[in-house]
């Protein structure tokens, strides 16, 4: 079975919470077995077993990582993420922090390729009003952009079409749904 490992930072609960639903809706679609993992008190080592890592992380600060993945960055700068399949989620917020919105996502993004991996799970910036963001490359955010400060309403839907998009990205097909129709 498919193993994902699901990494996040969160200072005051909204990662944490997001990573959450990820992970149900992973189990919704049946895709492999999840493990959810604070960085707080997680060692990234175990990071290189997982077949596929989903990686969160919310921007602090005006532009800077949150203070749990800032401290494990020296330990993810060892770490072997050869061909390895890594999707990336941010939570930001774009009205409050718009010339620094999802920067830590786009940080995350160059520390996940130093290690060799292979980024998934890119999401367009159509939707969006913030005015600039390391996270954006072309007219993609390189991971899912989210904003439960200013637009909490649209977090659900978003999950829901990122999860089925990661899922196909890590080659991953849903099973089939089990017919319920009785002759
Ligand atoms: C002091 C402070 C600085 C922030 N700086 C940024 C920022 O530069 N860019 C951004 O997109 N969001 C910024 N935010 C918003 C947080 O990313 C947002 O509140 C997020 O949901 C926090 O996630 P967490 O609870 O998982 O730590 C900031 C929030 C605070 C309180």
């Amino acid at each position: 079975m498919t193993t994902i490992g699901i990494y996040y930072g969160s200072s005051t609960g909204y990662t944490e919470e997001v990573a959450k639903l990820i992970q149900q809706e992973c189990e919704r679609l049946q895709l492999g077995s999840t493990t959810l993992l604070n960085v707080y008190d997680h060692d990234l080592r175990d990071m290189e077993a997982y077949d596929k890592l989903i990686l969160g992380v919310p921007t602090w600060n005006i532009g800077e990582m949150q203070e749990d993945w800032d401290k494990r960055l020296a330990q993810f700068a060892k770490l072997d993420l050869q061909g390895k399949h890594v999707a990336l989620f941010g939570l930001g917020d774009e009205i409050g922090y718009p010339d620094t919105y999802q920067d830590a996502l786009g940080m995350l993004a160059q520390h996940v390729r130093a290690r060799g991996a292979i980024l998934v799970g890119y999401w367009t910036t159509t939707g969006y009003t913030f005015a600039a963001s390391l996270a954006v490359e072309g007219d993609h955010f390189v991971g899912l952009a989210l904003d439960d400060i200013t637009a909490p309403h649209l977090t659900e839907a978003r999950i829901t079409q990122w999860v089925q998009q990661v899922a196909a990205e890590f080659g991953m097909t849903p099973p089939a749904p089990v017919s319920t129709v009785s002759t």
